[in-house]
């Protein structure tokens, strides 16, 4: 049975590095939103905040991985959805739609303190312009965080029933490639 993994966290958690390294563990697509966003319109993301464009062609966007992650784990292949995921609501209905086509449903989360992720986005903010990252100010930051459901226990145990770990979550790899590096 093929997996739906979904990264969960703040920017600068370190979801997209997470999931570069799960995509060679598990052998998986990897739909990171922010690079094909990047790709089809450049940087349209606002340091002042209005973004409305730019979250309506991040949604265009999310939905066609959609669409594609879906045909994908019908297929038996693991799909990681590199969303960002903050709201609970969202998490449960990717959760419904991975069961509903016959896949498991893994949620990685990267918990991370605020000092270390402004740390970490600071430093990668100097790479704007030269990687598929988006400015994000430290104003943003306070902002999103106070905004962000992180996964409780509730629903992390959920996920444990379902998937008990990653070696076992990996469809179709290899065994000798399907352990943590
Ligand atoms: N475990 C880690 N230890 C140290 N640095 C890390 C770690 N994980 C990621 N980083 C660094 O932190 C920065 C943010 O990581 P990354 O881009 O993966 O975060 P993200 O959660 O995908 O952010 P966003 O939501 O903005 O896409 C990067 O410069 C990355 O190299
Ligand atoms: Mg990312």
């Amino acid at each position: 049975m093929a997996t739906l993994h979904l990264m969960v966290g703040l920017p600068g958690s370190g979801k997209t590095t997470e999931a570069i390294r799960l995509e060679k563990a598990c052998r998986a697509l990897r739909l990171t939103t922010d690079e094909w966003h990047y790709q089809l319109f450049g940087n349209d993301f606002r340091k002042d905040g209005r973004n409305r464009e730019h979250d309506r062609r991040h949604a265009a966007i999310e939905a066609l991985m959609w669409d594609t992650a879906r045909k994908v784990l019908a297929l038996g292949v693991d799909v990681i959805l590199d969303f960002g995921c903050w709201a609970r609501e969202e998490r449960e209905l990717l959760r419904q739609r991975a069961h509903a086509v016959g896949a498991d449903f893994r949620i990685h989360y990267m918990a991370c303190s605020q000092e270390v992720l402004w740390e970490r986005l600071r430093e990668r903010n100097r790479n704007v312009g030269r990687e598929a990252v988006f400015y994000i100010t430290k104003q943003q930051l306070e902002e999103w965080s106070r905004r962000f459901e992180p996964p409780g226990p509730e629903e992390l145990a959920q996920q444990e029933n379902e998937a008990a770990g990653e070696r076992g979550a990996c469809a179709g790899a290899a065994p000798e490639r399907s352990g943590r590096k």
